[in-house]
Parts: structure tokens; sequence; C-alpha cells
């Protein structure tokens, strides 16, 4: 049997401050009404003070690795899939190889909010060769800091998070089954931010311009999303051999809920099939979908033998997905988190 990479840890830290609706409606001109009915997101979340890209993903890496019952010496690997970084150098990674304690090498992995299916791939690979055996996989986002609280339609979607796994060599056959990554950069003006790097320098202009912030298409991006997230279901599922409905969950990039609901539409499969948590965190890019799967797995919504499926989509524009089998560790572990109170 191949040998694959099983999920056997997971974890989640969100900031304590919540930004509803309501708040963002004394910020700009918009109301819960409209983020409501066009996006499903109620709430997000938004970094205190004491919040950083590298805190939060550690917290959420600690999590994952209690959860996995592995030690810091014992990681091989951290991959953090991140476009929100502390510093623009060193990456994020190495600050959150230093803060674990651990002594192994760091990769961060920049596709916006594909990047932590990129990244959970990316590391899969390692695993399936044998040069590692304990990966973290973390994805997070301090996206608030991107963001232009003067623009209605960028400002209402986004929030902060961080989520990460602990991979491990199945012994059974759980782990990811088959994977697509994409990338369509002759799109890349409809979501980015043009004013910071070395094509238009940080300078008074780009301050002046508010071009340090994202900017976003958002009908190309929908369009792009509802294609690429049918697409990709229907293929990372055709590899597994099966179809789209076959699958036991869908954990779908969180970026509206609109988005979702067409494409279940087209996929011709019921929401119940999706996993959503959107209406409380909003569109955490990286983080999106391991918040999603750390909240399904403890909210028992995955047992062991399921087969998940995760599409992403965003920035670059990129998009990415996986089918990953859940094994025992899920059975072991969720009961015990739900009755913890959610964890949050
Ligand atoms: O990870 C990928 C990240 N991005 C996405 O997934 C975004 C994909 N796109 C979307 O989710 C949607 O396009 C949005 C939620 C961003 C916008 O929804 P929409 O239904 O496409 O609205 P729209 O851009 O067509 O705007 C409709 C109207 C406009 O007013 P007019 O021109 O019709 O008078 C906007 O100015 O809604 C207005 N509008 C708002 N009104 C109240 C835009 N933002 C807001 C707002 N509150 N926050």
């Amino acid at each position: 049997m191949k040998r694959r990479a099983e999920i056997t840890g997971w974890g989640k830290y969100v900031p304590e401050k919540v930004l509803t609706n309501n708040d963002l409606a004394k910020m700009v001109d918009t109301n819960d009404e409209w983020i409501t009915s066009r996006t499903g997101i109620k709430e997000r979340r938004i970094r205190t003070d004491t919040d950083t890209t590298t805190s939060m993903a550690v917290a959420a890496a600690r999590e994952a690795m209690t959860v996995a019952e592995v030690d810091a010496s014992e990681i091989d690997l951290i991959v953090v899939a991140n476009s929100s970084p502390d510093y623009l150098l060193p990456a994020p990674a190495n600050f959150v190889q230093h803060e674990l304690g651990a002594s192994c090498p760091a990769l961060t992995v920049a596709a916006g909010c594909s990047g932590w299916v990129y990244a959970l791939v990316t590391a899969s690979q390692f695993i399936e060769t044998g040069a590692y055996n304990n990966i973290l996989v973390i994805g997070v986002e301090l996206i608030s800091y991107a963001l232009d609280y003067t623009d209605r339609s960028t400002c209402i979607l986004f929030g902060d998070a961080a989520a990460a796994v602990v991979l491990q060599p199945s012994t059974g056959d759980a782990g990811v089954m088959t994977f697509e990554l994409g990338s369509d950069g002759g799109q890349a003006h409809h979501l980015w931010v043009p004013g910071g790097g070395t094509r238009n320098p940080v300078s008074q202009n780009v301050v002046d311009n508010r071009e340090m912030y994202i900017r976003m298409n958002g009908q190309e991006v929908f369009k792009f999303a509802t294609r690429k997230f049918t697409s990709c279901i229907k293929n990372i599922a055709e590899q597994a051999g099966m179809k789209p409905a076959d699958l036991d969950l869908i954990i779908p990039h969180q970026a509206n809920l609109r988005i979702i609901e067409y494409a279940a539409g087209l996929l011709g499969l019921s929401m119940d099939k999706f996993f959503v948590n959107l209406h409380k965190y909003g569109n955490t890019s990286a983080a999106s979908i391991p918040l999603a799967l750390v909240e399904a797995i403890q909210e028992g919504r995955v047992k062991p033998g399921d087969v998940t499926g995760m599409v992403a989509f965003g920035s670059g524009l990129s998009w990415a997905g996986a089918v990953v089998r859940m094994g025992e560790a899920v059975a072991k572990v969720a009961p015990q988190s739900v009755v913890a109170g959610v964890m949050q």
C-alpha cells in the first residue's frame, strides 16, 4: 500500500475581538442585511494588540501537536501558508519554527486563499517519499492589516485566524488521496495589493492612493471561483475513482455562502454535503480551510474512513483541491474536543 500523509492532529486560534456587521456599518456605508444576504458573513475576528502572525500560528500549531502527541523536537518540517507576514523578510515559517522550539526546516507558501491546500499537498509529498515523518501544516492570516477600512467592497469580507494540522505516515488507507493545483496569473490584477512591492515600492504616492491595501474585482473573482470550485471537485473526486456525491463532506474555502450554494447547485449536491463556518469568521484566506476542517472534526462531522474534499480559490488567481480520507485519530479525539467547549 502506498505511504500516505494522514492528518493526526489539528488545532486553531482565533483572536478574541469580534467585529460584527453592525460594527462595520458604523465604519463604512454598509449594513447587516447587505452583508448577510450577499455573503452569509455575520461577524469576523480581528487581531488584538497581542496577536501577531507568528503568535497565532504558534497557538494553532501547539494545539495540533498536543492532539497528535508530538513534541517540537520531533517535527521534521514546518510549512506555513501565509500572505500577511510579520515582516517581509524573513518569511513567517522561520519565526514559527523558532517560537515552537523546533529545529527543523521551515517553508512558507504564499498562494493567497489557496495557500493551505498548496501547503498540504507540498507537505504530503515529503511523507509519501519517506523523507519526513512529522510535518506541521499551518494556515495563518492577519489579513486585517491589508484591508482598507474605507472600502466597503473588501473590508466586510475578511477576518484573522490560524489553524494547523500534523501530518504523519498513515498505517492504513487514510491520508491525502488526490489533488489538483492551479494558477492563472493572467488574472492576477483581479485580487491584489498593487503597492509596496518592488514594482511599486512604498512611497508617499502609494500611501496617498491607499495602494498598500487589497483591491478586488469581486464579480470576476466570483465567476472564477464558481468555475474552478466545480471543475476542481469533479477532477479530484474522479482521480479518486469517485463522483462528487460520493464524498462524505466537502470543506470549501469560506469566502462567500453564495459561491458555495452556486457551486453546490452546479454539482447537483445538497448543502448538507458542505461544511460552512464563514458566518462566524468571514474569509480568513489561508486559514479558511484548516479552520473549517478543525471545526468539522471538533463538531463530529467527520468519522474515521470518511472521504473529504477540500477546495480553495483566491489571489493568483489560483485554485487548489485535495481529497483526504480521515483516519482513526478523528474518533479518538473529536468527542473530547466537543465537550471541551468548541475550544474558542
Ligand atoms: O478568496 C477569494 C476572495 N474573494 C472572493 O471570493 C470574492 C468573490 N466575490 C464576491 O463575493 C462578491 O462579488 C462580493 C460579495 C464581493 C460583492 O457582491 P456582488 O453581489 O458581486 O456585488 P457587486 O460588486 O455587484 O455590487 C452591487 C452593489 C454595488 O452598488 P451599485 O453599483 O449597484 O449601486 C456596490 O457598490 O452593492 C454595492 N456594495 C455594497 N453595498 C453595501 C458593494 N459592497 C457593499 C457593501 N455594502 N459592503
